[in-house]
């Protein structure tokens, strides 16, 4: 019940008898004659302090419990920040002070429960699962954030409505009725089309109860998976690709074996022919082998960079004879421009890995009397390499995967070079973990140029 009428009510009364009495008064003493006039004079002034007392019981007394019943209309339509400004004493001023009280508490409780709403809803919005919350009816309360990057849309597009309405997909109807039906956890997962795009997601729907453990709703968490379905599909297609790539030389060996054996190694020169095949194949699974033990090396979490300080002049001259050689075989011109003296802190080991595994594919493409040049720059924090070649080139639509593992542009070709496709993943491996940049630059029929930079102070390093 609203105080404010009633108490405005004996307000009114008050000031409508004092005009009856003034009016009253007033019509009396025009009607006496002069012996009247003291008697009259007294009823003024006794109007006239008990206009007084009223004034002053309207100050202390009135006053102030009208403005209680104003402060408690505030809080009541939620107005928490409500106060009486009154100054008064007693049980008046008692009752004043409380109500001041009692109205700070509750705008400290709406302000924590403020905060807390906010915390929830900042904690719901920035999950990175997709959320819906349904009440007991199959109404849809609550949807967040990554829910609607994952399905579109805005939250009135599914607040108030039934999920059913709203919610095209199969699997999230199905996941909601047994989380209903059952009671308990049920989870799911499904595919779905999202910008383009196959995404893989997984859902759960879970039961929540009240206080007397009777089901209120259900909540549905939405996990996006895509990433760990492309690890998976990553890792089986690298299990199958080295089974392959293991089998090959292997079938051969053992082809090639067996034909010896039943006779064929009594003739001199077919067995110094399938000899060299075994004796290639077998190098061929050996540098394979060996390629996987360096790149699993490379991915270990605690793998870690020998470095020390060296000097390129010093690191070319220990890589020169190994490549120089197959130039030859194949009459290329290996030539090398190295600024005098350029040193660096990295991994020498690696570092020379990187120039072999370059060298050799500039020398692997490019055809009989080419040119190959490796180019070593100083270039302030950098140390600059360069490779060139004016080989077969590479398409531009295979430049970004020529650094997928196995991956070859022409199979048969590189085969024939003895290439398995792990020689650029070890490059960018090793290129990654000194904190460095690999690029190509390539035309096909023309030629490739291979940047590679390192920086040269190791930055992780105090
Ligand atoms: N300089 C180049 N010119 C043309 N194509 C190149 C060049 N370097 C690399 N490629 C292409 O990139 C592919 C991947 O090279 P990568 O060095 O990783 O493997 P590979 O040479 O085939 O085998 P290996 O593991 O023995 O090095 C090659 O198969 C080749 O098709
Ligand atoms: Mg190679």
């Amino acid at each position: 019940m609203r105080l404010r009428p009633l108490l405005g009510k004996p307000l009114a009364a008050y000031h409508a008898g004092i005009f009856i009495l003034v009016a009253v008064t007033g019509i009396i003493i025009s009607q006496l004659t002069e012996a009247y006039i003291i008697l009259a004079s007294i009823l003024v002034v006794e109007y006239i302090i008990l206009l007084v007392i009223m004034l002053h019981v309207n100050e202390k007394y009135i006053r102030p419990i009208w403005k209680s019943s104003r402060l408690v209309d505030e809080l009541l339509e939620g107005n928490y920040r409500a106060r009486i400004h009154h100054e008064s004493g007693g049980s008046i001023g008692e009752l004043n002070n409380k109500l001041n009280v009692l109205a700070r508490n509750l705008s400290e409780f709406r302000m924590q429960e403020q905060m807390q709403e906010e915390q929830l809803s900042t904690v719901i919005d920035n999950t990175q699962s997709g959320l819906v919350l349904i009440d007991g009816k199959g109404y849809i309360h609550l949807v967040n954030r990554k829910f609607l990057s994952m399905f579109g849309g805005t939250p009135q597009d599914y607040r108030s409505y039934l999920y059913y309405d709203v919610l095209e997909n199969e699997t999230i109807h199905q996941t909601v009725q047994y989380t209903f039906l059952y009671e308990k956890n049920i989870t799911d997962s499904f595919t779905q089309t999202i910008d383009f795009e196959k995404k893989y997601i997984d859902i759960i729907g879970a039961p929540i109860f009240d206080e007397r453990n009777m089901l209120k709703g259900a909540v549905l968490l939405l996990y996006d998976i895509t990433h760990l379905k492309k690890l998976e599909v990553m890792r089986k297609d690298f299990v199958a690709n080295v089974s392959h790539e293991l089998k090959t030389p292997i079938t051969s060996i053992t082809g090639f074996t067996e034909t010896l054996l039943n006779g064929a190694m009594d003739d001199k020169e077919t067995l110094n022919n399938f000899l060299m095949i075994i004796y290639d194949e077998s190098s061929r699974l050996s540098n394979l082998i060996e390629d996987l033990l360096t790149l699993s090396r490379l991915e270990k979490d605690e793998f870690k960079l020998t470095r020390t300080t060296i000097n390129f002049n010093r690191l070319i001259n220990e890589v020169l004879p190994i490549i120089q050689q197959r130039a030859e075989q194949k009459g290329i011109s290996l030539t090398t421009d190295v600024t005098k003296d350029i040193t660096m802190h990295a991994d020498g080991k690696r570092i020379k890995q990187i120039l072999i595994n370059l060298l050799t594919n500039a020398i692997s493409y490019t055809p009989e009397n080419g040119d190959v040049n490796l180019s070593i720059t100083d270039e302030e924090e950098n140390v600059h390499i360069t490779v060139t070649d004016n080989g077969i080139g590479i398409d531009q639509e295979a430049i970004p995967r020529i650094f997928e593992r196995f991956y070859r542009v022409d199979k048969a070709r590189s085969r024939d070079t003895g290439g398995t496709g792990l020689g650029l993943a070890i490059v960018k491996h090793i290129v990654e973990v000194h904190d460095g940049k690999i690029s190509v630059d390539s035309k096909l029929g023309e030629g490739s140029v291979f940047h590679v930079l390192l920086p040269k102070y190791d930055k992780t390093s105090p």
